[in-house]
């Protein structure tokens, strides 16, 4: 079954053609990076208006390098929630006329099932249940997935998603946006013991998490760093603060895995191309007996084929929709 799947959420812009939920055809992506880097974040009528200018034309090109025609397709899958509302309805309406014009089933995906599928491409021996932990710019959260479509949040943040706090905090370095890549890179040289950073444990839900006072005390220390006129040790504070968000979400999530006895977790997400993370995930699951899963680095940030991995156990689970779909800026998963 080849599913054509669109994913338009924020600011990427990406069309795939899968092949039953597992191989990858094709995966188009337009990244509208270069055009919100100047505000140092994303621009919701900007991406809007980009998703419009070439959701065709990913289409269009990725027909053409899988070498089908239209009439190959089987589905339409898109990701109709969570997101930036006006982004998502591009993606939305699109697939809506091409399942329309070519006569096939139309499947919603939850943004946040689409990442940890991301998984099921890169593992072909990967099934749930299993315990997942979903990182990326504007979600964190830690999701028992008891089948493909059977799963529930049982630990999210509080307030800042993990990535939001990677690229605030790059912006208080001068790291530019998205800042998740360039801390992780400076913080490679530096001595993550420097810098005491605070870690927040949230009381009634041992496996909720909050970044907001993290990202507040970098911003201190910058600003502190500047009144005195003294010097930041960039490295050293990068590094700090990659262990203080991994400190927060590694034993989290190691800790769920075991209380709700999974014996494999599977990471997803952008802020899951981590090497701080990936590291302390690898000996975390290697101590505790835990099978890991991270998907490659190209399979961490948004596109299109995990759309088209989890639209077919949608598909399977019977959860196709009609013509009236809409598009939610929230839901659960
Ligand atoms: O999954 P994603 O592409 O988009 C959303 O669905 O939000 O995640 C983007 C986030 C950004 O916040 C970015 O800074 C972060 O992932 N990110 C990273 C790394 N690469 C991307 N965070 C930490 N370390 C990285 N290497």
């Amino acid at each position: 079954m080849i599913i054509l799947s669109v994913e338009s959420s924020c600011d990427e812009t990406a069309v795939a053609l899968v092949e039953d939920g597992r191989k990858v055809l094709t995966d188009q992506i337009f990244s509208q990076v270069n055009l919100h880097k100047i505000y140092g974040g994303v621009v919701p009528e900007i991406a809007s208006r980009s998703h419009t200018e070439v959701i065709s034309i990913l289409a269009e090109r990725a027909i053409q390098e899988a070498g089908i025609s239209r009439g190959d397709i089987d589905a339409v899958a898109v990701t109709y929630a969570p997101g930036l509302i006006g982004a998502l309805l591009v993606g939305v309406n699109f697939a809506k006329s091409v399942a329309m014009s070519l006569n096939v089933p139309l499947i919603p995906v939850h943004h946040i099932r689409g990442h940890i599928a991301a998984n099921y491409l890169a593992f072909p021996e990967l099934e749930p249940p299993f315990l997942a932990l979903a990182v990326s710019g504007g979600n964190s959260m830690i999701v028992d997935v008891r089948g493909y479509t059977d799963m529930s949040i049982v630990g999210a943040t509080r307030d800042d998603a993990a990535g939001e706090c990677f690229d605030k905090t790059a912006r208080v370095l001068g790291l530019g946006y998205p800042g998740g890549k360039p801390i992780d890179d400076l913080s490679q040289g530096g001595d993550d013991t420097k810098y005491k950073l605070p870690l927040a444990h949230v009381d009634d839900n041992p496996y909720d998490m909050s970044f907001s006072g993290l990202k507040t005390a970098v911003i201190n220390l910058a600003h502190q760093a500047q009144q005195k006129g003294e010097e930041l040790d960039k490295p050293s504070l990068a590094a700090s603060f990659c262990k203080a968000v991994s400190d927060s979400l590694v034993p989290r999530t190691i800790q769920a895995a075991k209380d709700l006895g999974h014996t494999k977790v599977v990471v997803a997400g952008g802020v899951a191309a981590n090497s701080r993370i990936r590291r302390d995930f690898e000996a975390a699951c290697a101590k505790e007996g835990l099978a890991l899963y991270f998907p490659p680095l190209k399979l961490c940030g948004d596109n299109g084929a995990m759309i088209g991995a989890q639209g077919y156990y949608e598909f399977l689970a019977g959860n196709t929709t009609t013509m009236d779909l809409n598009a939610y800026a929230n839901m659960t998963i």
